[in-house]
């Protein structure tokens, strides 16, 4: 039984003022012991909201592909660890597209993050385009075996995010059957990748995961959590959906 995952990403938003929401939201995670519960601050955040955030993982947003070296302005994965980052996203949708983040770029950070010990969330998603062309499926499941390390033993947790990139921040989430469908390919390549060890890897949907979708999508099968953007920067909108998640456990 894999358990409920759900994370916030902040992306390029808060402040220490904003550290407030975390004491909020690391009580709903310590009532909900079932669940695992995770914010990525920006970089310069991590350090502060470890200290206000007994019950709750921080984690980080992207990390250099290699550990050390002459990467201006890049962060490793060894750096956030050591500022008390347990989990990293790495190739989100805005960084593939933004900085051109190639899938054996996004790989490379995936590797970075579990040579650490760390979780790594290697995220993919399918544009608007690519869905209407019905070629949704086809292009998640290219970009996930282009993107997916291998794991040793003693190694970090790879945990994928399905986030169709017109869902995120747009209030248009994907119906259950198209979740469904997508994490089964999901999970099929999984296996293709990883044998059985594929099994076992948690699959986040993201994209408008709001406190009134949450119960639904985590009805889903393979569904193991949420990646939430908007809605994880106030405890209002993200107590909530870690609320549906320990129900979906139940
Ligand atoms: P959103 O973002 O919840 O604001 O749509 C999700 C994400 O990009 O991870």
């Amino acid at each position: 039984m894999r358990r409920k995952l759900v994370v916030g990403n902040w992306k390029m938003n808060g402040s220490l003022a904003q550290l407030k929401e975390l004491g909020a939201i690391a009580s709903a995670a310590r009532n909900s012991p079932g669940v695992d519960v995770a914010v990525c601050p920006p970089f310069t955040l991590i350090a502060p909201a470890r200290a206000r955030s007994a019950g709750l993982a921080v984690g980080a947003q992207d990390c250099h592909g290699k550990d050390s070296g002459a990467f201006t302005g890049s962060v490793s994965a060894a750096m956030l660890k050591e500022a008390g980052a347990r989990l990293i996203i790495v190739g989100h949708s805005e960084r593939r597209a933004e900085h051109r983040e190639s899938d054996a770029a996004v790989r490379s950070k995936a590797e970075a993050a579990l040579r650490q010990g760390l979780q790594a969330i290697v995220c993919v998603g399918e544009s608007d385009e690519e869905r209407r062309a019905g070629r949704a499926v086809e292009i998640v499941s290219g970009q996930l075996a282009g993107s997916l390390p291998q794991i040793g033993e003693g190694e970090g947790e790879i945990v994928v995010a399905y986030e169709p990139i017109w869902a995120i921040g747009t209030g248009n989430t994907a119906t259950p059957q198209d979740v469904a469908e997508m994490h089964a390919a999901i999970r099929a390549e999984l296996g293709r990748a990883l044998g059985g060890r594929g099994g076992s890897v948690r699959i986040l949907y993201g994209g408008s995961v709001k406190p009134d979708n949450a119960a639904e999508l985590f009805a889903v099968p393979d569904v193991d959590g949420a990646l939430v953007g908007g809605a994880s920067l106030t405890a209002k909108d993200f107590v909530p959906i870690i609320e549906a998640a320990a129900g979906a456990g139940r």
